[in-house]
């Protein structure tokens, strides 16, 4: 069934903090010396602020001895001087810490981003089919900011409030240790209610990121250039803009409930807190009436509880609570870090040898039915062969699969006597080259546009421009189309020129044609194209691709007439194969189709 394997794909884990730290932590602070100085930065601006407590009380006895007659007035100056100097190295610090903080943190963003980029190349292209795992691809960037923002504030909680902390309870346990209790007693609930707030941004997460996917769709349905012009013309602005809106009352409404539930677990925990707080003040007066502590340790302790106070509320509510908040985000981008790879070794994989395919199913996930179905053919080295069927009869599918780009469910395809489930997608690509369907408008120069189909060759010597200029040819781009020649930027975002469908397609065409290659799949790659041009180009494909593995989806069945054998695909099932001349009068599906074209001819 493939919706267990869906399932058992997705289904995100539930790690808890430490796992999601030590996961995280050696991909932050591998090779970065700058993070270790800006911990150590840390824990020199938290002992300076535990050095100022006991400089505040050393003034504040002084002061009160010299206001006594009992000491001199340097001691006084000096015991402030101390202070000012604590302060002010404190103050250094932290500027210190703002600054590397905000480099640290656009450099592991960076990181992660780089991180998530390569699995997603990693992954199997038929993965993208899944919805689950979009969302998991979408989640992932939002994630892996949040996992940054997670470490370094993990960072400060440990390196810069710890380390206080312990500094101040020490103290206090030197004075009296009940103090230490009551200030315990204001931080331990806090911090379990902030457990609670874990579980409720995890849901959140887990709910919104859907619906925001769908928002995000609407939105570019009512304003993205590819669909304004039709939703427009249709009248279907103020459909989508109404599914948008209700997604967004949604999304709202989701993170109301969440929020609401959140907010009332901390005003809980104020109130403990408050609560603890004063009794701190309390214990600290009978000290003083007790004559336990000095007027100087008393000043000093209480303004050191208040910044503790303060410094404990921002731990709680704002650190713990941004941590636990971001955790629903981090799981989806960990786990997305863990989605199984599309894996295969690299190995010569010799194209020129043909395609078997036996027995081979493939059904996309989360659909019931076959999208192709036991099917078996084979495909010899340098043959043309066409596919035919109707729309949906699983021939792009099919396609997909005798590349590689798909693995399939049952059976198996092996390409020069090489399985596809066994090849790495590298070896599998190498000198294979295909229109989609659905190919790419790139929004860069007509000379990118096709060069980018042979990258790692390089496109800039002389030879390169000759192919360049041949491919052109080859596929009816019409130069005296493009006034800035091969470097015309083709798109208007970007101050260059927009093309016709059929000029687009051209352009793709060119891009296949362009790449170094044994096997060459086409997928409608002329539908939008005029007859004319159409005859023109199928007759130079048939000369570029005479010693090569060629493929050809395509409606048109006069084109499939160059093609030394045609498949015809009919519910996902391979239904007949043959010859133009030995299927035409057949009986069977092609000539159905071809008759039903004919038809049309004569009618017109
Ligand atoms: N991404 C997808 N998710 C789920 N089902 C899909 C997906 N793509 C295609 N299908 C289904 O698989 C079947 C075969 O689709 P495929 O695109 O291979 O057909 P096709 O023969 O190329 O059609 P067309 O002539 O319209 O291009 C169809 O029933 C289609 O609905
Ligand atoms: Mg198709």
């Amino acid at each position: 069934m493939p919706d267990m394997k869906t399932d058992m794909k997705t289904k995100p884990k539930e790690l808890n903090v430490v796992t999601v730290f030590s996961r995280l932590a050696p991909v932050c602070f591998k090779n970065n010396t700058s993070i270790v100085f800006e911990i150590s930065l840390m824990i020199v601006s938290s002992l300076l602020n535990g050095a100022a407590i006991l400089l505040t009380q050393r003034l504040l006895d002084r002061a009160a001895e010299f206001a006594a007659g009992g000491a001199v007035m340097s001691s006084v100056l000096s015991a402030l001087a101390f202070l000012a100097l604590a302060h002010a190295g404190n103050h250094i610090s932290v500027g210190l810490i703002n600054y590397t903080g905000n480099k640290n943190h656009l450099k592991i963003v960076g990181i992660l981003r780089k991180e998530i980029n390569k699995k997603a190349a990693r992954l199997a292209p038929a993965d993208f089919e899944n919805t689950e795992i979009l969302n998991y691809i979408n989640k992932a960037g939002e994630g892996a900011f949040n996992a940054v923002s997670f470490v370094m504030t993990t960072m400060v909680i440990f390196a810069l409030f710890l380390p206080y902390f312990c500094f101040v309870a020490w103290y206090l346990l030197s004075l009296k240790p009940l103090l230490v209790l009551a200030l315990g007693a204001a931080f331990i609930p806090a911090a379990l209610i902030q457990f609670l707030r874990v579980k409720v941004f995890t849901r959140l997460e887990d709910a919104s990121a859907p619906v925001r996917r769908e928002a995000d769709y609407y939105e570019q349905c009512m304003a993205g250039r590819e669909y304004f012009k039709e939703t427009r013309i249709l009248g279907a602005y103020w459909y989508f803009k109404k599914l948008f809106t209700d997604c967004i009352t949604l999304l709202n409404r989701l993170r109301w409930k969440h929020e609401l539930k959140a907010n009332g677990t901390e005003l809980a925990m104020k109130l403990l807190t408050l609560a603890a707080y004063m009794g701190v003040i309390f214990l600290l007066y009978t000290a003083l009436m007790g004559r336990e502590i000095s007027v100087g340790t008393f000043a000093a302790v209480y303004a050191s509880i208040d910044q503790l106070f303060r410094m404990m509320n921002d731990l709680v509510t704002i650190q713990i609570g941004a941590n636990a908040s971001r955790l629903g985000t981090i799981r989806n981008y960990l786990a997305f870090m863990d989605l199984p790879e599309r894996g295969g070794a690299d190995r010569a994989v010799p194209k020129t040898q043909g395609i078997r395919v036996e027995n081979v199913s493939f059904t996309y996930p989360a659909s019931e039915t076959k999208a192709v179905d036991s099917v078996s053919f084979e495909i010899k080295g340098g043959e043309t062969v066409a596919i035919v069927g109707e729309n949906g009869s699983g021939k792009s599918t099919l396609v997909r699969l005798l590349t590689g780009l798909y693995l399939p469910d049952q059976g198996l395809v092996s390409v020069g006597g090489v399985t596809t489930a066994a090849a790495s997608m590298e070896s599998l690509f190498e000198h294979t080259s295909a229109v989609f369907q659905k190919y790419q408008r790139y929004q860069m120069t007509l000379k990118e546009n096709i060069g980018i189909s042979r990258m790692g060759a390089g496109n800039d010597t002389a030879a390169d421009s000759e192919k360049l200029k041949l491919s052109c040819a080859q596929a009816a781009v019409e130069m005296k189309e493009f006034s800035g020649g091969y470097d015309t930027m083709l798109s208007r975002e970007f101050g260059g020129i927009d093309l016709s469908g059929g000029q687009w397609q051209r352009v793709a065409i060119a891009r296949a044609f362009f790449r170094d290659h044994d096997l060459i799949v086409l997928d409608e790659p002329t539908a939008a194209i005029d007859p004319i041009e159409e005859s023109r180009i199928y007759n130079r494909f048939a000369e570029i691709v005479r010693d090569k593995t060629a493929i050809i989806v395509t409606h048109r069945m006069g084109s499939v007439r160059l093609a030394d054998r045609i498949l015809v695909m009919k519910k996902g099932a391979l239904v007949e194969t043959g010859t133009h001349d030995a299927l035409v009068n057949s009986g069977g599906e092609y000539e159905r189709l071809f008759n039903a074209q004919k038809q049309w001819y004569r009618q017109a």
